[in-house]
């Protein structure tokens, strides 16, 4: 295979297109340290020749497909976006049945362009068509440049003479070249999100998927972390981290090809999802987004966080509230009086808002507990008889801000909805219903339903105009899936997520900046489709700190502190310094009885929330860095440097409750300037204890070469130390 020298360079362009009768030339893709390099071969098929170090000299990108070994049987491992039923052998990231029943897919260079959105983003979109078929794939490589960040998807269509029906259809597929692969995936389920695995992959395919539909990433979430030639350490080791921006059924191949390349294929699950689609409209695969680091995990963390911040979840630059929730402390059981008690609780605690939770509303079928009212978003006249209003009333003359939970996409069978419009539910019409905490899954596919869905929120905030946070709330699984609306049954799961992304859309249109957390009945729907739509997630209903520093660990891989809501609750027998120790590093809450709190508990709790307003610079905006693992030490460590280096903060927690264990030796900071000189000393101490580490001075560089004890023992399980730049 020839290759030409390309000679258009990508990212310093504003428009160029570059058109067919063009013959075999390089496309690179770079961003600040790497690049991804497509290649356009003489008979036009297109394929990823490197993905790594990006060069200087952009002529010798064109040498780098020489120095592929591939023995391959198509000349199609490598393509940049693997059509179905020519001469491809292996997994397809397209695979179609066309008007005529023909199942072959073949994909052309025509011609690609980049634009320039702004000193950063750069777009290339380059045009694929079948030379047989009326049939085209723009596919679409958005660069972050300083982020080191790619988003990627396709857009498909066709002009057949009837529907197509598209029964693969990814959004990115990738191509490897390295000695071994090494895959950090994640299980859960409820209260065990993020449990993670780490394997070499081997030849054949490892697929991680949902089939779920709603919620769909509770058992595999949608992120893959893949390390070449060894597994990455912290701060070593090439890896590529990747998030499928999509909240339902996804799905990921990894395959190590008979060449021992990897070909990832990330996208839309096709699981019954036959797409049918008509002649000349498009459809937009969601967006994959992945970054490559050749410093190991941390720094591709850091990419991903300072991406999601500047370019993706909600207000990522603003500032977030802290909180006291309802839920844990009073379940369904309150009316007025308790809740008035409770917003003074919110003033006492000195966070800056109330959030009530599920059991505010149904009249006929009263939300009492989980088994009714679902869907009957009218205020239960019993506990609330003066409605909503006297809450926002009351939280205003308390000086704090209120905040609703809904859980708006979902239905009891026990109530007013599900009489009034059953075929506004995901069931089978000829099959036994089947539940998950007793409810079922409105169809967003249907524009009634959407609307509806919409008009609940929306009615909260037109007749509340004062409600100041929502938390989303979506609990079941899609069982006996099914949709009374849609003609053609294989449309419903994409036809879900993007009628939910419709409803979320026109909301973020009329409320920009409200807060809103994104809930699942514990973190079953991370990621960063539904994250542009929301300021903060929550990332599981187990709040037990020792499990939390796990699991909020783990997150943080892909999604920055400051959308990770955590709550300080009752759950496990750790003393409220721990607790609260653990929740401050994300964004703060509480979820306990204040009342039950001893006069010292509270004083603490009070002066946490000052120290984590005090430190909110660098935990919200700063980078992040895992300093000591709770995987593989007794003492567990994490730091947050402000981005000007002046202010930062360092958790330390005994996550081993054996005897005499502790932080026997120092722990080695990060990210500080070496040349600076920096105060460290303890916060958060609870009253009446004295630190036996005394405020003093150390260089940035001795406290990053030498380190820092925290002194963590079994009397001291949980210690923070301010570090703050002297000027
Ligand atoms: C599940 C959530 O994770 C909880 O925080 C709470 O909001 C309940 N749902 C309410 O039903």
């Amino acid at each position: 295979m020839k290759l030409f020298v390309s000679k258009f360079a990508i990212v310093c362009l504003t428009v160029v297109t570059i058109s067919l009768n063009v013959k075999a030339q390089t496309i690179p893709v770079e961003t600040k340290d790497h690049a991804l390099v497509l290649r356009v071969s003489n008979d036009k098929h297109l394929d990823m020749v490197y993905f790594g170090g990006r060069l200087a000299d952009k002529n010798e990108y064109t040498t780098i497909a020489k120095t592929y070994r591939m023995d391959d049987k198509t000349d199609e491992y490598n393509s940049a976006y693997t059509p179905a039923g020519s001469r491809n052998l292996l997994e397809p990231a397209i695979a179609v049945t066309h008007a005529d029943g023909n199942k072959s897919l073949d994909l052309e260079y025509v011609d690609h362009k980049v634009t320039k959105v702004n000193d950063d983003v750069s777009l290339l979109t380059i045009n694929l068509k079948d030379p047989v078929y009326d049939f085209q794939v723009t596919l679409n490589y958005q660069t972050y440049f300083d982020e080191n960040v790619t988003e990627q998807w396709s857009v498909i269509k066709h002009h057949e003479k009837k529907d197509v029906v598209l029964n693969k259809y990814a959004s990115a597929n990738l191509y490897l070249q390295a000695g071994s692969y090494w895959l950090r995936n994640y299980h859960g389920d409820w209260a065990k999100e993020m449990r993670p695995e780490e394997e070499q992959l081997m030849h054949g395919i490892k697929t991680l998927d949902s089939k779920l539909g709603s919620r769909a990433d509770l058992f595999q979430p949608p992120v893959f972390m893949v390390s070449l030639n060894k597994p990455a350490s912290e701060d070593e080791g090439e890896v590529l981290y990747g998030n499928v921006e999509w909240s339902g059924n996804y799905r990921i191949d990894l395959e190590v090809d008979p060449a021992n390349n990897l070909r990832l294929i990330a996208g839309i699950n096709n699981y019954a999802g036959d797409y049918t689609l008509k002649p000349g409209v498009e459809f937009t695969t969601p967006k994959v987004v992945y970054t490559l680091s050749n410093k190991g995990k941390g720094e591709a963390s850091r990419n991903l966080q300072s991406w999601a911040r500047k370019y993706k979840i909600v207000d990522g630059e603003g500032s977030r509230l802290t909180l006291l929730n309802n839920w844990e402390s009073t379940y369904f059981d309150f009316n007025e009086q308790k809740l008035a008690g409770i917003l003074k609780d919110t003033k006492t605690l000195a966070v800056d808002l109330f959030l009530l939770d599920d059991g505010w509303f149904g009249n006929k079928y009263p939300r009492n507990d989980d088994h009714a009212g679902l869907g009957d978003w009218e205020e239960n006249k019993i506990k609330l008889p003066d409605g909503i209003a006297f809450l926002t009333k009351t939280a205003k003359e308390d000086g704090v801000k209120f905040g609703i939970w809904v859980e708006p996409e979902m239905v009891n069978p026990k109530s007013e909805l599900y009489e009034k419009h059953p075929d506004w539910i995901v069931k089978q019409p000829q099959r036994p219903e089947y539940y998950m905490r007793n409810q079922l899954v409105l169809d967003l596919s249907n524009p009634k339903v959407q609307e509806y869905v919409f008009s609940i929120v929306d009615k909260l905030f037109t007749q509340n105009p004062e409600l100041a946070y929502i938390k989303w709330d979506c609990n079941s699984l899609m069982y006996n899936s099914y949709s009374a609306y849609e003609k053609n049954q294989g449309n419903f799961y994409t036809d879900y997520v993007r009628g939910l992304y419709h409803v979320l859309d026109r909301l973020r249109a009329k409320y920009p900046k409200v807060p809103m957390m994104l809930c699942s009945g514990g973190g079953g729907r991370v990621d960063y489709g539904a994250l542009q739509y929301f300021t903060e997630y929550w990332p599981s209903d187990n709040t037990e700190p020792i499990e939390r520093i796990f699991i909020q660990w783990e997150y943080s891989y892909f999604y920055p502190a400051l959308a990770s809501s955590n709550h300080v609750t009752d759950w496990g027998k750790q003393p409220i310094k721990f607790r609260t120790d653990v929740a401050m590093m994300g964004k703060l809450g509480f979820d306990i009885v204040v009342g039950k709190l001893k006069p010292e508990e509270l004083a603490f709790c009070q002066g946490a929330v000052k120290t984590y307003k005090q430190y909110s610079e660098a935990i919200w905006h700063g980078d992040q860095f895992r300093l000591q693992s709770p995987w593989d030490n007794d003492v567990a460590s994490v730091m947050y440097v402000d981005q000007a280096k002046g202010s930062a903060i360092m958790f330390n927690y005994l996550v081993n409750n054996r005897y005499a264990t502790g932080s026997h030796l120092p722990i080695l900071l990060k990210g500080l300037d070496p040349d600076k000189k920096y105060t460290v000393s303890e916060l958060n101490l609870f009253p009446g204890t004295k630190s036996p580490i005394a405020e003093a001075t150390y260089s940035g560089k001795y406290l990053m070469t030498v380190g820092i004890n925290p002194d963590v023992r079994e009397w001291r399980t949980s210690v923070l130390l301010g570090v703050n730049e002297v000027k």
